[in-house]
């Protein structure tokens, strides 16, 4: 299997590939929100092929956001009620299929939880894909700030004013120096 065969939204690689290059060996990344881990195996499958060392973490409560966004559409639930309430073991699965079981860790967990797993400017590159709510977003943002290393990266996916209006909101709230990045990405690199 490979990560494009995987049922998700990701498409904006490029931005994958500029992380990629730009940090170095015994960086770690961490992705918040894996769903069935296409991001996760494609970010896996780029640091594969640069050789070089770099930790992968990818955390997700593995019991989908519910309904939300402009929609209010559960994006997850067909996932969610095929794994009888965890699509845990269909993201492991993918993960192993792809060939990166010993290339990815993965933490099932909520993700402000999680960060109390990390030291203080301990991460090089955290990636939010998780909620998409105002409160939710910002907790993360808060949550995950004091633990990425001057000069890394703070990002998060879906920085779109229609499709997730509470995500432009959210970011511009909290990070007023985050600029977009990628396609229909954010970022911020801190300082
Ligand atoms: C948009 S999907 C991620 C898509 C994935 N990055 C991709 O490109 O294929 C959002 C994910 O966030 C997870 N999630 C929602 N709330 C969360 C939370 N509080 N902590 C961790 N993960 C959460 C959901 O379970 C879902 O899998």
């Amino acid at each position: 299997m490979e990560w494009h065969q995987i049922h998700g939204w990701f498409e904006w690689r490029t931005g994958q590939q500029e992380a990629v290059s730009h940090f170095s060996e015994g960086s770690c990344f961490v992705e918040i929100g894996n769903f069935l881990g296409r991001s996760l195996c494609s970010l896996a499958e780029l640091v594969k092929q640069s050789g070089k060392q770099i930790n992968i973490l990818g955390i997700d409560t593995c019991r989908g956001s519910g309904p939300e966004g402009p929609k209010v559409k559960d994006y997850h639930r067909e996932a969610v009620e095929e794994g009888e309430g965890t699509f845990a073991g269909l993201l492991h699965k993918n993960i192993i299929k792809c060939g990166f079981a010993n290339d990815i860790t993965l933490i099932v967990s909520d993700s402000v939880n999680a960060s109390l797993l990390f030291a203080n400017q301990s991460l090089d590159w955290v990636h939010l894909d998780g909620r998409h709510d105002y409160e939710g977003l910002i907790a993360d943002i808060k949550a995950y700030i004091p633990k990425i290393k001057p000069g890394g990266w703070l990002s998060g996916d879906d920085y779109h004013e229609e499709k997730w209006p509470e995500v432009i909101r959210a970011v511009s709230d909290a990070l007023p120096r985050a600029h977009p990045w990628s396609k229909d990405q954010w970022r911020l690199i801190v300082q």
